[in-house]
């Protein structure tokens, strides 16, 4: 170990699956990297709803035999060590990513692969720089790596308003897509601004009697939003859902495409959608942050739903305190 970096940490742990009174704050060793992999000092950590479901049981990538598990999937920090291989990113380096399934951020230390890293946008806060690799990476392998989203083609966004539908507006603009996003009222205008060209209360309105046909249905809802939502998808179109598995059976009525997926850590491409932060072309939307110790707030507040925007966990550092 370097002389600055201690042998223990603390973390947000799950020792056992439950509600938010479960969440354990604990003091455990600070990983080594692997190969590949890098050791970040951790400034600051994004909330995603798969937190919520890990620490309630859930969430099927994380079973009873990864417990006690440390939450936190996003990432902004330092990077303090590197694993053999890992030597592109210098000691220092100020980076975010999307951690994966391992062990969280919501510590002082998160071990994360060197492929998995960006540098963070010097043109925001390291809060927002939190904010994006989980949300974004969804949004954007959703619409262009699944969905085959083009230019001047029509997408439908169920559940805009939230962290990764309001990622997902954005980039389909920026893509030349025509954007018909589906959220609560109140968020029409902040939409409208990000790139929508139509909104749609789903509360007062049925969205199949408004929207026409779409070449894409990209579903942050899921359920009986997600069945209604074949009725909008034009023949040789997709539906992409980040939630159930949509029907195979109507797929092939559609004569369209259906998949669920699970978002990857990927450097590369969120490099470059940093890069669209950096440039002004994508906003990132940070509507609370707590302090490391009020990480039970913070999962309280991301269980009462209805967010429109992100959720971040500051580490204020101990010898700054
Ligand atoms: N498969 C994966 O890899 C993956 C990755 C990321 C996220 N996800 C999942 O995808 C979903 C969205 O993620 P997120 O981070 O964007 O969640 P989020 O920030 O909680 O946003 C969801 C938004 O949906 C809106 N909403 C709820 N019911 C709706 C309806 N019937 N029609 C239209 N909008 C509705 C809510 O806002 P209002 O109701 O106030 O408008 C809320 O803001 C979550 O369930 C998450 O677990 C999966």
């Amino acid at each position: 170990m370097n002389a600055d970096i201690p042998e223990t940490m603390l973390a947000w742990r799950v020792p056992r699956f439950g509600g938010i009174e479960s969440l354990r704050q604990e003091s455990v060793r600070v990983p080594e990297p692997a190969p590949g992999e890098v050791l970040i000092e951790v400034r600051a950590a994004a909330l995603n709803p798969v937190d919520l479901k890990t620490l309630q049981g859930r969430y099927p990538l994380i079973t009873q035999d990864n417990l006690p598990y440390t939450l936190g999937r996003d990432v902004a920090g330092v990077v303090v060590r590197r694993g053999e291989g890992a030597q592109a990113w210098p000691q220092g380096a100020h980076v975010c990513a999307f951690v994966g399934q391992g062990e969280g951020a919501l510590a002082d230390y998160v071990v994360v692969a060197a492929s998995a890293l960006a540098g963070e946008p010097a043109a925001c806060a390291v809060d927002a720089a939190a904010a994006i690799p989980l949300a974004a990476l969804t949004a954007w392998q959703g619409l262009f790596d699944h969905g085959k989203l083009q230019g001047g083609e029509r997408v439908l966004i169920q559940g805009a308003s939230g962290g990764v539908g309001r990622f997902a507006v954005q980039f389909a603009r920026h893509c030349g897509a025509r954007v018909v996003a589906t959220a609560s009222a109140s968020e029409r205008d902040a939409l409208m601004t990000l790139g929508a060209s139509e909104v749609i209360d789903y509360r007062a309105q049925r969205f199949e009697e408004q929207v026409g046909e779409v070449d894409l249905v990209f579903d942050l809802v899921g359920g009986e939003t997600q069945e209604r939502s074949w009725q909008v998808v034009k023949h040789g179109g997709a539906l992409v859902s980040t939630l159930g598995e949509p029907s195979q059976e109507q797929a092939s009525r559609h004569g369209a495409r259906a998949m669920r997926y699970t978002a990857r850590p990927d450097g590369a491409q969120l490099a470059h959608i940093v890069d669209l932060v950096e440039k002004g072309v994508v906003k990132v939307e940070v509507v609370e942050r707590f302090g490391f110790d009020e990480t039970p707030k913070a999962f309280e507040r991301l269980a009462g739903a209805h967010l429109h925007g992100k959720l971040v966990v500051m580490r204020e550092r101990r010898d700054a305190l």
